[in-house]
């Protein structure tokens, strides 16, 4: 029996609605779907943040991040070559500092051999066609695991954005693309713009972590970049409150007069209010970095076998293309990469 007649039976009578508009013939069939779908994901949109170190073990894995490994200099460039054979556009770099390199000042950050430095030179050397995307802040360094230059309990603002300049200038000339502060300090945008022009590297574009919340979701970042025991206190002084809005559009409207070439929010799913409005405010490419708690959630309901992450993964970065996001930032940028050309 038809679902109709069984209605029928049941003494329901169904005689139909008179309508105008029915959203679903759109919806019928995969083809029409597929032709007014207003948003899709291209591995151009995707941004691999990476973890390297040093050390004898080729690779170290992070337990708080399942899947996601500390890689060495040398397991960085094939990690590389294997993301330019994918086409994925741009790697982001942090370092897993040796904790004897660490110290107040976050001294480290400036060494032009340092970590950082390494990887930059020896990607370059041998994958050139991959950007290279370097982070902007002094918690790696820094034996207290702030971003900056610690006083009294106090965060230094524009001693640590001097710091900052030259950290910069430093990534530039072992060949970062883009720079890109995560540090949260006040005129730091345009004070890095200023240095890196002043060093003759006009060209190196900077994206800044405009809206940057001071967010639990970066629990596990902290196990892999080897802070989350050391950090003393916490960000709330320099990082945003997480309940607000606008003030993102203020921090946003400073990067922009000061000279950022693209706008980042941080954490992601959970912020993409403030992708939607910085992308509507300002029209500047605009990122959002699918941070590693995000990641950790994910894909611990993916393991347990809660959720299905062939479907999970691309649904939860569509999401930020459709809140007016450029590119993302993510961990899982090789496995969705791999899917996307797998599916051709
Ligand atoms: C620090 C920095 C953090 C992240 C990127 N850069 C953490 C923090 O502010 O403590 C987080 C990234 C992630 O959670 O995946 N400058």
């Amino acid at each position: 029996v038809s679902e109709a007649e069984l209605a029928r039976t049941q003494g329901l009578d169904l005689h139909g609605l008179d309508l105008v508009h029915r959203p679903r013939r759109n919806r019928k069939t995969d083809w029409a779907r597929r032709l007014v779908r207003e948003n899709t994901l291209t591995v151009d949109d995707l941004i691999w943040p990476i973890f390297v170190m040093n050390g004898t073990a080729t690779r170290a894995p992070i337990p708080s991040m399942p899947g996601v490994e500390r890689l060495t200099v040398d397991e960085a460039v094939r990690a590389a070559e294997m993301a330019a054979k994918l086409k994925i556009p741009a790697l982001a770099i942090f370092p897993y500092v040796d904790p004897s390199l660490r110290d107040p000042l976050g001294s480290e950050a400036l060494n032009t051999n340092n970590l950082v430095c390494q990887t930059l030179r020896a990607i370059k050397a041998e994958i050139p066609e991959i950007g290279l995307i370097t982070d902007v802040a002094l918690d790696p360094f820094t034996s207290h695991g702030h971003d900056g230059l610690l006083e009294d309990g106090r965060i230094l603002n524009d001693e640590t954005v001097e710091i900052l300049v030259r950290q910069a200038v430093v990534q530039a000339e072992a060949g970062a693309d883009v720079i890109a502060p995560s540090d949260m300090m006040d005129g730091r945008i345009g004070a890095i713009r200023a240095g890196l022009d002043a060093a003759g590297f006009t060209d190196v574009q900077i994206m800044s972590y405009a809206a940057k919340y001071a967010s639990a979701f970066y629990g596990p970042f902290r196990d892999a970049i080897g802070t989350a025991k050391t950090l003393s206190g916490d960000k709330r002084t320099y990082q945003m409150d997480p309940g607000n809005g606008l003030e993102a559009i203020r921090e946003a409207a400073l990067d922009v007069e000061e000279g950022a070439d693209m706008l980042m929010v941080k954490p992601g799913l959970p912020y993409l209010d403030i992708v939607y409005r910085l992308k509507e405010a300002f029209g500047l490419p605009t990122f959002a970095y699918q941070v590693s708690g995000e990641y950790a959630m994910i894909e611990g309901a993916i393991r347990n076998g809660w959720v299905d992450g062939d479907r999970i993964v691309p649904e939860s970065l569509l999401a930020f293309k459709r809140a007016g996001a450029d590119g993302i930032l993510t961990y899982f940028a090789p496995r969705v990469a791999e899917r996307l050309a797998a599916q051709g």
